[in-house]
């Protein structure tokens, strides 16, 4: 981390937005802020009213920390925001979707046929005896269905769960059993790199577990028999049987803004992910007015965020955001390097793309491959580019921004997470001046301070980062677990939402986020638990005990490195480091392979026989060591250097 803080506070450069850009943008200046701050709950008010409300609110917000109620009393469907009242308005005809598959398939999807195709299959869900409140799982390929489901399951109530389609079987299951979701909707597979990606098959391995599933629907993504499957009878239906006799009349369900509109685990600080919990008006509120301002976004703009809905940016950026804003977006199902490095500018160059969202991790890989692969194809239609997931590098900023963004456009650096379902801070990109690898400031609305560990604000120099109060698309809960839910973000200081990151301010006030500060590792954008890996590890039979800890990598930002002791049976091996690493792929899914494995016979504890993953950090990147004078046995640490780097030697 100190060699990120080093080079972020080297960076001077600012860039103002273009004239040209501020002339057409929403928001040319600071005002929003001022009045956000002067009326907050005004002000999030006039955001909630461009949603269509079937019965309006009557009172705006209810707060007893940590719980938080956002317009109560009214009655909305997050579907029928999305969908309905567009081709109520006459956007009928407007491209919703624009969907490529890997293989260079093509489908485009305007509001009108996004409308049937959804009621259509809402009403299948239902005949299937899905109902208002019953919990629905999604394991899907980026494909129009995935975003189609998510949209049924919002229409009729039922709170859905989309699992990551890299997740194992384990994990899958672990999510279904948490929530006790009674349906699971799937594909038989997926195309990504060229490999397909057997779904069904590992649904069918999660099946096993997962004892709350009644019914299955499976989407047939694979047209030309590349990926056979076994269908249940009785359990398993294919999504085309159900749509052809499917009505495509199905009013939308009206829900409370307080109901759950949808559960999205993410990695914590033990082994278990959390469920997060979103409800319906506040989250919606959040999402439609961030998309709106952060991407500057214009009827005729064409829409690209990059992420799959697997993960929350996919949810707020892809389905709910977007599509609340009746924008045309770009949808894509596969690696960015298939068939060659240069799909994503393809995909640009021949959509007109006017607006990308990606994450650093895949600048950082487009970097490696070279600027002459977007140099190939115009991207001339784009306006304004997006970053998130992970801190972005000054240099990662200013080669996007020279290289995608021909010197012309702005660049959001968006700070959020899965709990707080919004960017909460960014540049709006007509009104705020940017720097390479600062988040800058809180969106309107979003009360964003840094504080030290007793609570004291921090206006320049390092501290947590913290939201002091309410906001709309707030996370309600962990689901199941009230207490953990108090526990990991409001009991570092009262009625302060912790989120886990640690930052700077400079002497302009801007954020520059440095990264996770509890036992959670960013890898490529994703959130895994250090905890969840090392279960993962001792889960197998010839490990005893093992600490994991993440470490830098140029394109990942974070890499995972393993210590491992084993048992006395066992012997290290090159075969068995392999064979940890597909353990571990096994137990939660690619994301989390190991890079690093170092075999010890111990490990470097505190005295009340608490790891320090921190004189581990130092040994995996070579460092000096910091104090070991806490340590049990302090000897560990120089024998554990010694032998890692031998091994590296
Ligand atoms: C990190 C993804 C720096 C941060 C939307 C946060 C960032 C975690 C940024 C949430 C950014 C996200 N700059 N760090 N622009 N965006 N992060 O829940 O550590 O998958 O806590 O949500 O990603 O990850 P999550």
């Amino acid at each position: 981390m100190s060699d990120t803080i080093d080079h972020l506070l080297q960076e001077k450069r600012v860039f103002e937005p273009s004239p040209e850009f501020k002339a057409q943008a929403h928001v040319k200046d600071d005002t929003p802020y001022r009045e956000a701050e002067k009326d907050r709950l005004a002000y999030w008010e006039d955001w909630a009213k461009q949603l269509d409300w079937f019965e309006p609110w009557t009172k705006t917000l209810e707060w007893e920390p940590p719980y938080s109620k956002w317009f109560i009393g009214g009655k909305l469907n997050a579907c029928y925001n999305c969908v309905d009242r567009h081709v109520k308005n006459g956007l009928g005809d407007k491209v919703a979707l624009i969907w490529e598959g890997e293989p260079g398939d093509r489908r485009d999807l305007t509001y009108s046929e996004v409308l049937e195709e959804v009621s259509k299959f809402a009403n299948a869900l239902k005949k299937l005896g899905v109902q208002k409140g019953d919990r629905v799982a999604l394991y899907m390929p980026m494909i129009p269905e995935l975003a189609l489901a998510v949209l049924a399951c919002a229409r009729i109530g039922a709170p859905h769960s989309v699992v990551f389609g890299g997740f194992s079987a384990t994990s899958l299951s672990d999510r279904i059993v948490d929530q006790e979701a009674k349906m699971l909707i799937t594909a038989d597979a997926g195309w990504r790199r060229g490999k397909v990606l057997p779904l069904k098959a590992t649904c069918d391995e999660a099946l096993k577990n997962s004892p709350s599933i009644e019914n299955v629907v499976v989407v047939n993504r694979m047209k030309n028999g590349e990926a056979p499957i076994d269908m249940k009878e009785g359990r398993d239906h294919w999504y085309h049987d159900l749509m052809a006799d499917a009505s495509s009349d199905c009013p939308a369900e009206p829900m409370d803004s307080e109901d759950l509109l949808y559960i999205l685990y993410t990695s914590g600080t033990t082994g278990k992910p959390k469920g997060i919990m979103h409800t319906t008006g506040g989250y919606m509120t959040g999402v439609y007015a961030t998309t709106k301002w952060v991407f500057d976004l214009k009827p005729e703009d064409v829409f690209w965020c990059t992420a799959d809905i697997g993960w929350v940016t996919g949810h707020s950026y892809i389905v709910y955001g977007p599509m609340a804003n009746a924008a045309t977006q770009v949808m894509y199902e596969g690696a960015p390097d298939s068939p060659s490095r240069d799909r994503f500018w393809k995909i640009c160059a021949d959509h007109g793309v006017t607006v990308f969202y990606t994450a650093p991790t895949a600048i950082r890989a487009f970097m490696k491959w070279g600027h002459d692969l977007p140099a190939q194809h115009d991207l001339s239609k784009l306006r304004l580019l997006g970053s998130v997931g992970e801190p972005i590098n000054p240099e990662a900023w200013i080669w996007y921004h020279k290289n995608i963004g021909g010197e012309k456009c702005p660049i959001v650096d968006t700070w959020w997470q899965t709990e707080t379902g919004a960017i909460m801070i960014t540049p709006l990109p007509g009104a705020v001046k940017t720097k390479p690898g600062s988040a800058t400031k809180a969106f309107p609305g979003i009360e964003a301070k840094l504080l030290t560990d007793e609570g004291k604000e921090v206006e320049k120099g390092g501290g947590y980062l913290s939201i002091s109060s309410p906001w709309p698309s707030m996370l309600r809960g962990i689901y199941g677990d009230p207490q953990r839910f108090k526990d990991t973000y409001w009991s570092k200081w009262d009625g302060i939402y912790f989120p886990g990151d640690g930052c700077t301010r400079d002497e302009d006030g801007y954020f520059w986020i440095l990264g996770r500060v509890d036992d959670v590792m960013n890898v490529a954008g994703h959130r895994i638990g250090t905890m969840e890996v090392e279960s993962a590890l001792v889960d197998h039979q010839s490990v005893a005990e093992s600490a994991v800890v993440g470490i830098p990598h140029d394109v990942k930002g974070t890499a995972i490195a393993a210590f491992v002791i084993l048992k006395d049976s066992a012997e290290p091996s090159d075969d068995l480091e392999k064979e940890l690493k597909q353990h571990v792929v096994e137990q939660i899914g690619a994301i989390a392979r190991p890079e690093k494995i170092m075999f010890t016979a111990d490990l470097p504890k505190t005295r009340s026989g608490k790891i320090m993953r921190r004189l581990l950090r130092d040994i995996a990147e070579g460092k000096t060591l910091g104090d070991t004078t806490t340590l049990a046995d302090p000897t560990v640490v120089e024998s554990l250097k010694n032998r890692y780097e031998d091994k590296e030697g």
